[in-house]
């Protein structure tokens, strides 16, 4: 049995329920694991959670954000090198498999990883055991490898800018991690869960109209970008939030020009059909002005300029009329 552990991970959403029941099977079984998602999804979350879950948890979590190093070091930084295996490499040095020896290993961006070295990194993979640069002696290896990428690899693959047979050593099971807009039940936890984490000397309320802008909005930077907005909004929170403390970025994602691509989005990718596309932005416009008037129906019906019958019509078709 693992000791117990923290680490909040907010994921309420049925989506992200059905998710993180996958991830417990599979962070226990010892499996390569590869997680995909847009940049701020919580790939590197996700990373040490497995890792935590697993029964490798006292042992070292190594992360290596392979976009960020430069592709010449790479070889010596993964597998280490020894003393004078080139111009420079004074004295042996471990790689970061070595360092991770017994844990797991997290190769962040593991779409950057240059092509000529893949071929190294999946003999490390299949044979167990590594070789230093510059060095003869075969040393064992004993990680569990966890990737991630902002990218579908397959496109990669198909490109041949990826080797199948690492991708398929890599893949075992695949995390899509969705974005934050395909899981808006988590916004208000989360916003909660971060204003507890930045305000810590007096208590903040989120006014239900600010919190419904906040649900609204598409976060294309995800959580990082809502842990930003939400870090930002505490320095000035006085009591409560109201739509006035939140960004501008956030208040001009009404505007017309963000809505047309939301709707474009339910088009192309969510394959709604016309018909649906209308229906959701009428019931939209229909729950805002609701919301804006807090509750009162002939406040909302004149805000919309409709006839309170025909208001009434609108909550009778979407089944808003508790
Ligand atoms: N489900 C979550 N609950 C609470 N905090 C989260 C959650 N997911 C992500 N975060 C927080 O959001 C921030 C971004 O997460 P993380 O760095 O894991 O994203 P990422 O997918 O690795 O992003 P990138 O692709 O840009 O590297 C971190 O501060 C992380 O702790
Ligand atoms: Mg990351």
């Amino acid at each position: 049995m693992n000791p117990t552990f923290t680490l909040s991970l907010i994921a309420q959403s049925p989506v992200m329920q059905e998710l993180l029941n996958q991830v417990d099977i599979a962070a226990g079984s010892d499996s390569s694991m590869l997680l995909v998602g847009e940049t701020g999804v919580g790939k590197e979350l996700f990373a040490e959670y497995i890792h935590k879950k697993s029964d490798r948890i006292q042992m070292p979590f190594v992360k290596v954000g392979l976009a960020s190093l430069p592709a010449e070091l790479l070889e010596s930084e993964l597998f280490g090198h020894e003393k004078g295996a080139y111009t420079g490499a004074g004295a042996e040095k471990k790689g970061l498999f070595e360092l991770a020896e017994g844990g797991s290993i997290f190769l962040d961006d593991i779409d950057d990883f240059p092509i000529h070295l893949q071929s190294k990194l999946l003999r490390v993979l299949e044979s167990r055991e590594l070789m230093r640069v510059g060095g003869t002696a075969s040393i064992p290896v004993n990680v569990r490898v966890i990737c991630a990428s902002k990218i579908d690899l397959k496109l990669l693959v198909d490109k041949n800018l990826f080797r199948s047979d690492l991708y398929y050593r890599i893949n075992v099971v695949p995390v899509n991690i969705p974005p934050l807009r395909a899981r808006r039940e988590d916004i208000p936890l989360l916003v909660h869960h971060f204003l507890r984490r930045f305000i810590t000397d007096r208590i903040v309320e989120v006014v239900p109209e600010a919190m419904h802008i906040l649900e609204s909005y598409d976060w294309p930077g995800n959580i990082r970008e809502l842990r930003n907005v939400v870090q930002r909004m505490a320095i000035f929170a006085n009591g409560s939030i109201t739509p006035k403390s939140l960004p501008t970025e956030i208040h001009s994602a009404g505007t017309l020009e963000s809505i047309m691509k939301a709707c474009n989005r339910c088009l192309v990718e969510e394959k709604m059909t016309f018909d649906e596309v209308v229906n959701c932005l009428e019931m939209n416009l229909v729950k805002q002005a609701l919301l804006k008037a807090e509750g009162n129906r002939s406040q909302a019906a004149k805000a919309l300029n409709l006839s309170p019958s025909t208001f009434r019509d609108k909550l009778k078709k979407f089944n808003l009329e508790d």
